[in-house]
């Protein structure tokens, strides 16, 4: 088989099964499917687990014997480029036909060389670094035997309660797809048809609107209108086909009452006819077995065969297709060409990877060695960390320090290796990462005496703290004797000029299956940090978490406060922080909330009839507020300081009325106004003010990453296309409708200038 092939089938990929004999990616197909069993057929869906990464019902993980019985189509979270190798040996040299496997793994924040969590890459802003990301984790990947990630992660979530928000890019629709499309090009390449033997094949997940989990708990039901799937939920998944995805993974969730594992509406109806989607879809962990629990069909075969008939390809580690598909064909619940086009789809994924020119192209030992965790790559990380990081506050310019004096580390994250990198680092190398506290130390070169302790538990609950170091090789955070512990701290606190506080959650408080009904800060580290005041001593906050947490108490008694999202090389981006040798510039990509009460909370949202503005202070009976906090995000979406300041001047629109096939453009100017130079997130919203359905109050439509020296000023240009006002309405036609709308312009989603424009 030559490479050859692949360009020429490049026509095919977008039309949906639609083969012909002279694409000779078809030609191959159909000769090697003419070839095969229907059992074999069916062994081309069977994706099974093969390691120690388990999180659901695993079955039998010792699988050479399946392979070579041509009984598995893929292999799922195995590690080691030569465990790799060998069963792609068995697979080509054993199995009848020698169809190679695809192995997949949750390459989702980097592969060795781990990047910020993707809620802390999105907060980066830097669509550039972020596909940048994506491909170095394609090139280290690839070279250790990965040809497919389980990523990008694109669920919209505006509710911190679920501990997956880590794992997307916040809470915004028109950011998240700009995101999607980054990180797809990045593990791909610009050509979704051909890949280059260190590009990877994406799958965009979850297929769909699994963040939209009732009460944030993980797994839990979702109900959704179109009209809101449409506008705020579907954007992302749409824009990541759009830029090529090979591959989609359904949901856990129902949608529309039915699991998207068995959704036809979803998989084929809007996936394939809607959106023109030509991969393969593989469902996510097990989840036909879940079938069973919703309470769809008692039995494996009738949920299989619905599965199938929806428009799922591959089954993830079920082994319902292998075990039912068969009896299936016969008993005449599916037919057999139902399981011809998704074997179709899965070798066409095979052919487009090159899998059956040179099986082993994904796992060379020799390239393994010299590409993986780079000092290249490293530093790309170190710089993307630091990007991410987001300056919450900074009372009377705290930060950054100097090095100098006796600085304190306190807290649960002060020195832990295992949970630096971040939640669901599956191929992390801890032992080679850096703790925070050697971070720190490197960067005070001797200048500064750094004296460091625990200070306290991660919860208050030892067991849950034990289950929250359950990862791979994870080094629990030591369960301490929690008056000694606070003596302890208060001891190093009383001997420093400064304490910085390394406290939130750890690298499994957030991730699958970590929700929280209270996303503040846990109560034994708040006690801390409340004992540590007492001290006197000023105090840098850096907030570790996975999710929009509710830092009230700590924004009104803290001087200064970090968040901080992981990342092998967290250490040292942190100290280039804290020491001020880099300038923060990260914006929050979700709505901080000041309780968890507010939840799910996001900046764009409807007006409502009886609306309070978010900052309005008191309460206001018979209308939409709390009695007990006002409506608005203590941090909003878009939020972030700098250690330099900016100025916004008055926004200037080419023209104040806009026919509805033309595009205006309008500009505002930026100027430095502080000591340092800075990039500034600079950020267009819009609101369409009537229209026949009840539009957002804003809704990010634009945003520019700019370099500004000291003093320096710069203008910037959006141009307002037709595109960017239109909406769906409620029949869910995509359109334009004339009238007033406003534009505004700021540095986060609250801080905004306004000027209205009217589309005619
Ligand atoms: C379950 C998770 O939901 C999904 O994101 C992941 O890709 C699979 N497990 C495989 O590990």
């Amino acid at each position: 088989m030559k490479r050859i092939q692949t360009a020429l089938a490049a026509l095919a990929f977008l039309v949906t099964g639609c083969t012909t004999e002279k694409n000779p990616m078809d030609v191959f197909i159909n000769d090697l499917m003419s070839k095969m069993t229907l059992q074999e057929k069916i062994g081309q869906l069977n994706q099974q687990v093969a390691g120690e990464i388990v999180t659901g019902s695993a079955q039998d993980t010792k699988i050479g014997h399946l392979v070579e019985e041509g009984k598995i189509g893929s292999v799922l979270n195995i590690k080691g480029v030569d465990n790799i190798r060998a069963l792609q040996q068995i697979a080509v040299e054993k199995s009848r036909l020698g169809i190679p496997i695809i192995v997949g793994m949750d390459v989702i924040h980097g592969f060795e060389t781990q990047f910020p969590i993707p809620l802390g890459l999105a907060a980066t802003w830097d669509l550039e670094g972020i596909q940048q990301s994506a491909r170095i984790a394609a090139q280290e990947a690839s070279a250790n035997g990965v040809a497919w990630t389980f990523s990008p992660m694109v669920d919209i979530c505006i509710d911190s309660r679920w501990g997956r928000q880590a794992e997307g890019a916040g809470e915004d629709p028109f950011l998240g797809s700009r995101i999607a499309e980054a990180m797809v090009t990045g593990y791909q390449g610009t050509d979704p048809n051909t890949f280059a033997e260190d590009e990877i094949m994406a799958c965009v997940k979850h297929f769909a609107l699994y963040g939209a989990a009732e009460a944030g708990r993980d797994y839990n039901t979702v109900d959704m209108s179109r009209l809101r799937m449409y506008n705020q939920y579907l954007p992302p998944y749409k824009a990541a086909i759009e830029a090529g995805a090979g591959s989609v993974m359904s949901s856990f969730n129902i949608v529309d009452g039915q699991p998207s594992t068995a959704n036809h509406w979803l998989l084929t109806d809007l996936l394939r006819k809607e959106w023109n989607f030509g991969g393969f879809v593989v469902t996510d962990y097990a989840s036909i077995d879940e079938m069973v629990k919703h309470g769809i069909y008692p039995d494996k075969q009738h949920n299989a065969a619905m599965a199938l008939k929806a428009g799922t390809d591959m089954d993830m580690v079920a082994r319902a297709f292998l075990e039912t598909l068969e009896q299936s064909v016969k008993e005449g619940l599916v037919k057999e060409s139902e399981i011809d086009q998704a074997c179709r789809r899965v070798l066409e994924a095979k052919y487009r990877l090159g899998l059956f020119d040179d099986p082993y192209r994904y796992c060379k030992p020799e390239r393994a060695v010299g590409s993986t965790y780079t000092k290249e790559y490293r530093r790309v990380a170190r710089q993307l960390t630091a990007e991410s990081l987001v300056l919450l506050k900074n009372e009377n310019n705290l930060l950054p320090l100097e090095k100098k004096g006796t600085i304190a580390l306190i807290g649960p994250l002060a020195e832990t290796r295992t949970d630096i990198s971040g939640s669901w680092a599956v191929s992390q190398t801890p032992e080679k990462y850096s703790t925070l506290r050697e971070g720190l130390d490197r960067a005070l070169e001797g200048k500064a005496i750094l004296l460091c302790t625990q200070g306290c538990n991660l919860l208050n609950d030892a067991e849950a703290q034990k289950i929250t170091a359950k990862g791979h090789g994870n080094e629990p955070i030591p369960y301490v004797n929690k008056q000694e512990a606070c003596q302890q701290a208060l001891s190093v606190a009383r001997q420093a000029d400064v304490i910085i506080c390394a406290m939130g959650e750890n690298a499994w408080m957030n991730g699958e299956g970590t929700s929280r009904a209270s996303v503040e800060m846990p109560e034994p580290q708040q006690e801390l940090l409340k004992a540590l005041k007492q001290t006197g001593k000023p105090i840098v906050l850096l907030n570790f978490a996975g999710r929009a947490t509710a830092l009230k108490w700590e924004s009104e008694n803290i001087q200064s406060i970090l968040q901080c999202w992981y990342g092998s090389e967290s250490g040292d981006a942190i100290a280039d922080v804290i020491f001020g040798d880099f300038n923060p510039q990260g914006k929050l990509t979700v709505s901080m909330p000041q309780c968890t009460g507010q939840l799910p909370l996001y900046y764009n949202h409807l007006n409502t009839g009886r609306p309070v503005a978010d900052d309005a202070k008191g309460y206001r009976i018979f209308a939409s507020n709390y009695i007990d906090v006002r409506n608005g995000a203590l941090y909003p979406f878009g939020y972030g300081l700098s250690y330099t300041t900016y100025t916004y001047s008055d926004i200037q629109l080419s023209h104040t009325e806009m026919p509805v096939s033309g595009n205006i453009t309008a500009s505002i100017i930026v100027q430095n106004t502080g000591k340092r130079p800075g990039y500034e997130i600079v950020q267009l919203y819009l609101r369409d003010k009537f229209a026949s359905i009840s539009r957002p109050v804003k809704e990010l439509k634009g945003f520019r990453r700019i370099h500004l020296n000291a003093g320096e000023s710069k203008t910037v240009t959006f141009e307002i296309t037709p595109e960017l006002l239109k909406f769906y309405n409620n029949n869910l036609q995509h359109v334009i409708e004339p009238g007033e709308f406003d534009l505004m312009i700021g540095p986060n989603s609250r801080d905004v200038k306004t000027v209205t424009f009217n589309v005619k």
